[in-house]
C-alpha cells in the first residue's frame, strides 16, 4: 500500500521521510489507533457505509492485531505514522479490502481521537497515582498530630506546628493537583472523530455512535476545531507541570530538614547516595533529581504552546510535534510522582529535634503578643512592639525564651507604655509554650489536633468520593 502512488511518481529522500514521520512517538497511540479504527469502522458497517464482509474482516484484524501487539507492527520510517503502519498491516492481512477503513475518515481526526483517548487514559491512572499519594500523606498524618514542628516563612523559623499540620499542607496541594485534572478532562473528553480532514464528509456516518464507542462523553460541535485544536494538550501538560511543582517543592523541604544544621529528618537509605570520595555522606540524590526533574514538564509546556501559537486553522503538520512533548511531560512527571512518594512515606522524623526546633528561637512570640490583647485588651500593634522588644532586648542579653518570665514582660511594657502589663506568671508561660501554642489553633485550617483531625476526615471523605 503507498499513499503517494497516485499523485505522486516517487518517493520522498529517506532523510525527508525520516524527518517527517511521527512512527517513533507514534508507538504511545497504538491501542488508542485500534479502538478509534474499531469505532469507525463498526459505525460504517452499521451505517451500511461500507460492505458487511469488509467490515467483519477489518474487525477481526484488528482484534488480532490487539492479541498481537505493538511487535506485530511494520514501524518502518517510510511510514509517516501509526495510522500508515496500522492500514499496511490490515492490508497484508486482508487486501485491498482494507481501504474500507479509512472512508470518511482522515489521519486529521484519527490522531487528535488517539491522543485525546490516549491522554483520558493516562489523566485517570496519575489521578489514581496522587490520591494513593494522599492516602499515604494521610496515613504519616495521622501518626503525627501531636508531633510538635517548626513552621517557616522566609525560610526563617516563625511558628510552631505539628508535623500532621505540614503534611497536610501537601495532601492540599496534591488534591488541587489532583482535581485540575478532573477538571482539564472534561474538554479531553471530547470526540473529534467524524471531522475527517476538516469539514467532516458528505457520507452519513453517525458521530453520536463513535462517541459511545469510544466512551467519550461529547461531541465536538465544529469540525475545523475538532482537528485544529490541542489547548486541551496544553492544559494537560500544564497540569502536570504544576503536580511536578508541588512534587519539587517537597523534595526541597527533603534536602533542607536533612541537612545536619536542620536534623528535623533522614532519608531511608533506599532514596540516599554516597560521595565518591566523602565516605561520611549521606547525600538526598533522589530528592535532588525529583527537584531538578520537575522543571522537565515546564518546558514542555513552552515548547507546546510556542508550536500551538499562531498557526492558522485548520490542521497543520506542526502539530505533529505537540505529541512527544505531551508524552515526555507526562513520564518525567509520573516519575517524580512515584518517586517522592516512595521518599517521603519512609522518611524519618527526628521528633526530638523538631519539638526542640518548635521551642527556641522566639518562635512563640506571636502567642505572647495575641495574650497580652486577649487578657490585656491592649491593641495588637502595641503589643507586638512590647513583643519586639522583648525579643530584641533577650538578643542582646544572651537570654533564652525559657527565661523570659512576666517580670521580664512587666519591665519591657514599662518602658514602652509607662505601665506594667501584669500578665502573671502562668499566662507568661502558657503563651511561650510551644505545645500550648499548637493546641490553641483550634480554629479550621489549624494546627490544632483537634483541627488537623478534622482536616484529615474531609481529606479521606474526598478520596472515597
Ligand atoms: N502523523 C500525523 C500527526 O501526528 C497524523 C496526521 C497527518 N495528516 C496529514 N495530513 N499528513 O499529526
Amino acid at each position: 500500500m503507498d499513499l503517494r502512488a497516485g499523485r505522486f511518481d516517487g518517493q520522498m529522500t529517506d532523510d525527508a521521510a525520516a524527518f517527517s514521520s511521527s512512527i517513533k512517538f507514534d508507538k504511545r497511540l497504538f491501542e488508542a489507533d485500534i479502538e478509534c479504527n474499531r469505532a469507525h469502522t463498526t459505525m460504517l458497517t452499521e451505517q451500511g457505509i461500507i460492505p458487511e464482509t469488509a467490515g467483519k474482516k477489518i474487525l477481526a484484524t484488528l482484534d488480532k492485531l490487539e492479541k498481537e501487539g505493538l511487535d506485530a507492527l511494520d514501524l518502518n520510517p517510510s511510514f509517516e505514522d501509526i495510522h500508515m503502519a496500522l492500514e499496511d498491516y490490515v492490508t497484508k492481512e486482508i487486501g485491498s479490502e482494507a481501504g474500507f477503513m479509512h472512508t470518511g475518515k482522515s489521519r486529521n481526526d484519527q490522531v487528535c481521537t488517539d491522543v485525546r483517548l490516549t491522554l483520558k487514559w493516562e489523566i485517570e491512572n496519575t489521578i489514581e497515582n496522587i490520591k494513593a499519594f494522599i492516602q499515604t500523606i494521610v496515613e504519616m498524618a495521622k501518626e503525627n498530630t501531636d508531633t510538635l514542628f517548626i513552621a517557616y516563612t522566609h525560610l526563617q523559623h516563625a511558628q510552631p506546628t505539628t508535623f500532621a499540620h505540614h503534611l497536610m499542607a501537601y495532601a492540599n496541594e496534591l488534591r488541587r493537583d489532583c482535581e485540575r485534572f478532573m477538571d482539564t478532562y472534561k474538554r479531553v473528553d471530547m470526540n473529534p472523530l467524524g471531522s475527517a480532514a476538516l469539514t467532516t464528509t458528505g457520507f452519513p456516518i453517525d458521530r453520536q455512535r463513535t462517541t459511545e464507542l469510544l466512551g467519550f462523553s461529547k461531541i465536538m460541535d465544529n469540525s475545523i476545531d475538532g482537528v485544529s485544536s490541542r489547548d486541551f494538550a496544553a492544559e494537560t501538560v500544564f497540569d502536570y507541570a504544576m503536580l511536578s511543582t508541588t512534587l519539587g517543592k517537597i523534595s526541597e523541604e527533603i534536602v533542607i530538614w536533612s541537612t545536619y544544621e536542620f536534623r528535623m529528618v533522614e532519608c531511608s537509605n533506599q532514596y540516599s547516595s554516597t560521595s565518591s570520595i566523602m565516605p561520611q555522606k549521606k547525600n538526598p540524590d533522589i530528592a535532588e533529581l525529583a527537584r531538578g526533574k520537575s522543571t522537565i514538564a515546564y518546558g514542555e509546556l513552552m515548547t507546546i504552546l510556542s508550536m500551538i501559537k499562531g498557526i492558522p486553522h485548520s490542521y497543520n503538520r506542526d502539530l505533529q510535534e505537540v505529541s512527544p512533548h505531551v508524552w515526555n511531560a507526562i513520564d518525567n512527571t509520573n516519575d517524580i510522582l512515584r518517586i517522592v512518594h516512595g521518599m517521603l512515606s519512609t522518611l524519618t522524623i527526628n521528633k526530638e529535634r523538631t519539638s526542640e526546633l518548635a521551642g527556641v528561637n522566639f518562635a512563640t512570640a506571636t502567642e505572647l503578643a495575641d495574650v497580652m490583647v486577649r487578657e490585656k485588651n491592649l491593641p495588637f500593634r502595641t503589643a507586638h512592639q512590647i513583643v519586639g522588644r522583648i525579643v530584641s532586648d533577650a538578643i542582646d542579653e544572651n537570654i533564652s525564651v525559657n527565661e523570659i518570665d512576666d517580670d521580664y514582660v512587666n519591665k519591657v511594657s514599662v518602658e514602652i507604655t509607662g505601665e506594667k502589663l501584669e500578665l502573671g506568671e502562668e499566662l507568661v508561660r502558657q503563651a511561650l509554650d510551644p505545645l500550648l501554642n499548637v493546641k490553641s489553633r483550634t480554629v479550621k485550617g489549624g494546627c490544632a489536633p483537634e483541627a488537623v483531625i478534622e482536616s484529615i476526615e474531609i481529606m479521606e471523605s474526598f478520596l472515597n468520593e
